[in-house]
């Protein structure tokens, strides 16, 4: 198995708002490369991790990369939703989140490329669910339109969806991106047509999503969270697009104002408030960065310090 080509973002960020060099036990729940990972085993040589991925390639080539630390690091197979009945009672200082999928997965030809000469597959974990190519060439119109708007496509979602069930089947990734290319350049307007970015881009995304379940993994993520840290431990989620951003965003505001049914109805019994945000506007990556890691360029990081304040 080849070495990770994956370069974490805002890493030196995310050991500082973990406070990683204090030392502690923490959890990241998206090994990927694992770069996170050994950047809080090395911050103090007392940290420990529970490292956990979906993808079992990930698992693979993050035991050999992390063999020199194996007695402080516990690697689980295992999806956002999974975690909450493998940890059980644990707590953690500190978790890590950093959404999407990682430049290996990327770079395997499982479909998630719209260059991919390959399968369109796009599942993270292998072992379950539909494949991207079980959605396009099997399910309806509408299911796709609305698949691709739930993943951020904009008004040409109606086109390309009539277009992928018409010219259906799709053995491969590149085939795909073919003909919603081609769509696109027929029905874009305005300033939508302008975009230099390749139209596929965002089709992609919307797949992987929907392939994943990923809004859904999020959410199971952010219910968990609050039982896995310990009071004055912090989470720290990095997100790459605007949809997964407001899901992240919003409900960090909600832990921190006790729920948003305390603010509709005033004078009601609120819930209890879990702590607060930090750094409200969340932590971009710098220039400098971005120009050697473009990947980080869409990148922010969003960080919750959970406490007992009761409200
Ligand atoms: C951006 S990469 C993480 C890279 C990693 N931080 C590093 O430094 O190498 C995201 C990883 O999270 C995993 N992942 C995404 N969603 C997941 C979920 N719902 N449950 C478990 N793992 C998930 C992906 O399989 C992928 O390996």
């Amino acid at each position: 198995m080849e070495k990770t080509q994956h370069i974490p973002v805002l890493e030196s960020e995310v050991l500082e708002y973990l406070q990683a060099a204090a030392g502690g036990n923490f959890l990241d729940c998206t090994l990927g490369g694992a770069g996170h990972t050994l950047a809080i085993l090395q911050a103090n040589p007392k940290n420990t991790v529970t490292a956990s991925d979906r993808d079992e390639r990930a698992l693979k080539r993050a035991a050999v990369r992390l063999a020199d630390h194996a007695s402080r690091v516990t690697l689980l197979h295992a999806d956002f939703a999974a975690l909450s009945g493998l940890l059980k009672d644990q707590t953690f200082d500190g978790m890590l989140a950093d959404l999407g999928i990682s430049t290996d997965q990327l770079k395997e030809n499982r479909g998630f490329s719209f260059n991919d000469d390959a399968a369109l597959d796009m599942r993270m974990d292998e072992s379950q669910g539909q494949s991207a190519a079980d959605i396009v060439n099997g399910a309806s119109a509408q299911q796709i339109f609305v698949l691709l708007k739930q993943g951020g496509v904009g008004n040409e979602a109606r086109a390309i969806a009539n277009a992928i069930v018409e010219r259906r089947p799709y053995g491969t990734a590149k085939e795909l991106a073919a003909v919603v290319n081609q769509t696109f350049a027929r029905v874009a307007r305005g300033k939508a047509a302008q975009k230099k970015v390749n139209p596929s881009t965002v089709v992609f995304q919307a797949l992987r999503i929907a392939v994943n379940r990923e809004f859904e993994h999020i959410e199971s993520l952010m219910e968990l969270a609050p039982r896995l840290i310990r009071s004055g431990g912090r989470i720290a989620i990095i997100t790459f697009h605007s949809l997964e951003d407001r899901v992240v965003a919003r409900k960090m505001r909600e832990w921190e104002s006790g729920g948003e049914f305390s603010a509709r109805s005033p004078g009601s019994m609120r819930a209890k408030r879990l702590g607060h945000v930090v750094e409200r506007k969340g932590i971009e990556p710098s220039a400098e960065e971005v120009t050697r890691n473009p990947s980080a360029r869409s990148a922010c990081l969003r960080v919750f310090e959970f406490s007992s304040i009761d409200s």
